[in-house]
């Protein structure tokens, strides 16, 4: 295992920007990530645990510690249904991988950037599926036991976008391994308007395949799908959360929306967990898709995700970030939450 110093960051994230890692490890083993952290505790130095840099924006001072990515690989079949994964394998092989074999439960999950040890932490989701409704377990290094330690669905916490690891246990465990359930030879998850939408009118049920073709092209053409030719897909996804809103909140922004003549868009898909749509509320407070600010906008393809343009910093996306929030408060009087983990901050 190898121990680098002063490793430029951006490269590894899909935004493009942030400083270095003072050091910086890839941990292949179990073994690597014990050393790794023993390396980190010697030194006193700051751990930050590296997936895919999917959802991440780094400082541009970037991280004076140890950077860790794990890239543990591996999918194992233990049993029939039950898939074991390395949290370095990338999560969009690992969907090609059992759409492939007829298993469904995360073919809506198809063209996500980043890696399986990623999808706990932020309970990833689209298309009407998230990651908890198929994963059994997660196998991670307790960094407050210094062991390892499975941890049930149920101890995993689960909620829209949330998990432990991003909130009550933030920074406590390295995610090694996760374990899926997926359910051989089922018909595909049309939950999504989108995907009922696309399928209707056509005879029989689509087959898993198809459904991941349907939600690739449907996230390209939301510049959500990492193309090298497509500079709106230099983002770090959404970069907002759609606001989970009260009984009160919500009539609020109906009275709100009523004032100005518009109507606040209502999808089963949010409205069952009462959210608004985040990109709704960032375009109707005066921000259009494709607005640009220096080397950072927004997406021409879609209102939520901040794109870096091209040579951007970290400190010009904080900045639209800062606008799109006051502008969206000022107008609607909801506070958004940023979805990406900010690193070095
Ligand atoms: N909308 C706009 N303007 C836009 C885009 C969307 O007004 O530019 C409105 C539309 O009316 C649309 C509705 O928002 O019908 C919902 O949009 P979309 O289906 O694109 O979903 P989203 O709520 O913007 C969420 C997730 C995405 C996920 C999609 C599909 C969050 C924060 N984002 O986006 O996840 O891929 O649904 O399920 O929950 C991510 O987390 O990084 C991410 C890309």
């Amino acid at each position: 295992m190898e121990i680098q110093q002063n490793v430029a960051l951006a490269p590894l994230t899909t935004l493009g920007v942030g400083g270095c890692a003072r050091f910086f490890v890839e941990a292949e083993t179990v073994g690597d990530v014990e050393e790794a952290v023993g390396f980190a505790r010697g030194r006193e130095l700051p751990l930050f645990v590296l997936g895919g840099g999917s959802n991440l924006l780094v400082s541009d001072r970037g991280w004076d510690g140890l950077v860790l990515q794990v890239g543990i690989l591996g999918i194992e079949e233990p049993s029939p249904t039950i898939f074991d994964v390395g949290a370095g394998v990338d999560w969009d092989e690992l969907v090609a991988h059992c759409v492939a074999r007829k298993f469904g439960g995360i073919e809506c999950l198809s063209g996500i950037p980043g890696s399986v040890g990623g999808t706990p932490v932020q309970n990833v989701g689209a298309y009407g599926q998230e990651v908890s409704e198929t994963i059994v377990s997660v196998l991670a290094f307790d960094l407050g036991e210094n062991c390892g330690r499975e941890l049930k669905a149920a101890e995993c916490g689960f909620s829209y976008r949330s998990s432990i690891f991003n909130t009550s246990q933030r920074g406590r465990y390295i995610i090694l391994r996760v374990t899926y359930q997926l359910f051989p030879d089922v018909k595909p998850s049309l939950r999504y308007g989108y995907l009922q939408k696309y399928f209707a009118g056509r005879d029989g049920t689509p087959s898993l395949s198809e459904v991941r073709e349907v939600v690739r092209t449907i996230r390209a053409s939301k510049g959500m799908l990492i193309s090298a030719s497509d500079p709106d897909s230099r983002s770090a996804g959404s970069f907002f959360k759609n606001p989970v809103l009260s009984t009160a909140q919500h009539g609020e922004l109906v009275r709100r929306a009523g004032e100005r003549g518009v109507e606040v868009p209502s999808y089963p898909a949010l409205a069952q967990q009462r959210k608004v749509s985040a990109a709704w509320l960032v375009e109707t407070s005066g921000f259009r898709k494709g607005y640009v600010k220096g080397n950072v906008g927004i997406s021409g393809k879609h209102a939520l995700a901040i794109v870096n343009r091209g040579g951007a910093t970290a400190a010009e996306i904080v900045a639209l970030k800062d606008e799109i929030q006051a502008r969206v408060e000022l107008y609607w009087g909801i506070r958004l939450e940023p979805e990406p983990v900010f690193v070095g901050f």
